[in-house]
């Protein structure tokens, strides 16, 4: 997610889960192919597996990104094709592309070609007036035929003129059967849901018709739902708890900020920690106060800790 999923909230999220694949920001192909690299792609070694998202439609492009990606240890790569904001659009590439599936399966084939990673495509499942389950389908077998295995779908439709991406994400009703009805036809793809998924009672009831969900912003805003979620899925036996992982962050913060990165931009994943405990409030507005104060400073999150009444 846009400004949200960098290398700094993937690494606090894998110290949540060892089980969870991660996904970058959409990153785009120019970006990756003509600007700082490092500063895109670069990811710490704990972070493992990471799907590396791209945002484009040149397919040359996309080839060179992705065999770059693959060099540097990314899992997977992910197109996107779900963004519904006008500069995308512009650039003829995200969720528009659900009008273009022969170029979606050109592209996918492209990055085959040369890597040997999973390249994954997430869409919604329509665009504007096209939203049938026939077309919806149409883009599927297209993409399908081109190789692809595995698709992450966001379970509304994008409207691409009159709605801002955030009305993109919550006016557009969701339509999980869309998801359902194209794993029922085609049983051999691998099918993950995302969208509204919010809690762990509906995380773990689409496993009956899917096979996997991905969650976006509950798990910004309460991190430890994926442990939640995991456990109940029978997928964790981790027994660290927030506070373990909390000191484990800091020690991650003592080593970015010894490589000159202010602690402002450290914070903002672990803000959701503590959510729903006695102090939470405190413990957020500590940290975001202090932080740009003190970038230097990693006591502040412990402070900041002291206001959280975990009993
Ligand atoms: C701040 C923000 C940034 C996002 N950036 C991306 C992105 O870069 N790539 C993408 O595929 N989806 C992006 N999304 C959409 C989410 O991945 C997800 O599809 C959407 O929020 C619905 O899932 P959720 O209800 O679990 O959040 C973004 C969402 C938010 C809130």
């Amino acid at each position: 997610m846009l400004d949200w999923t960098d290398r700094h909230c993937r690494y606090f999220h894998r110290l949540i889960s060892d089980r969870i694949l991660l996904y970058t920001e959409m990153i785009t192909a120019p970006a990756i192919l003509r600007g700082d690299r490092e500063k895109h792609l670069g990811f710490s070694p704990q972070e493992h597996p990471v799907a590396l998202q791209l945002g484009g439609s040149d397919v040359e492009d996309l080839a060179e990104c992705a065999k770059i990606a693959e060099g540097m240890g990314y899992a997977e790569i992910n197109l996107n094709v779900g963004c519904p904001s006008d500069r995308v659009q512009k650039g003829r590439f995200g969720a528009c592309l659900m009008k273009e599936p022969e170029l979606v399966a050109n592209c996918v084939s492209g990055m085959q070609a040369v890597v040997d990673i999973p390249v994954t495509v997430k869409s919604r499942i329509g665009v504007d007036d096209e939203d049938s389950f026939e077309s919806f389908e149409n883009f599927i077998n297209t993409v399908k035929s081109a190789g692809c295995q595995t698709f992450v779908v966001h379970a509304r439709k994008a409207i691409l003129k009159g709605l801002s991406p955030k009305q993109n994400r919550s006016v557009p009703p969701l339509k999980y059967e869309y998801a359902y009805d194209i794993k029922a036809k085609h049983p051999d793809l691998n099918i993950i849901i995302n969208g509204g998924i919010d809690t762990v009672e509906l995380a773990c009831s689409q496993l009956s018709q899917v096979d996997g969900v991905m969650i976006g912003r509950a798990f910004w805003n309460a991190p430890w739902l994926i442990r939640d979620m995991h456990r109940a899925m029978g997928l964790s036996n981790q027994d660290n708890d927030r506070d373990d992982v909390l000191l484990a962050y800091m020690d991650y913060c003592v080593e970015m900020m010894r490589q000159g990165l202010s602690l402002h931009w450290l914070i903002r994943p672990i803000l959701g920690l503590y959510h729903g405990f006695p102090g939470n409030k405190k413990w957020k507005s500590h940290l975001v106060t202090e932080a740009p104060r003190r970038k230097n400073d990693v006591t502040v999150i412990k402070e900041a800790r002291d206001w959280v009444n975990l009993c």
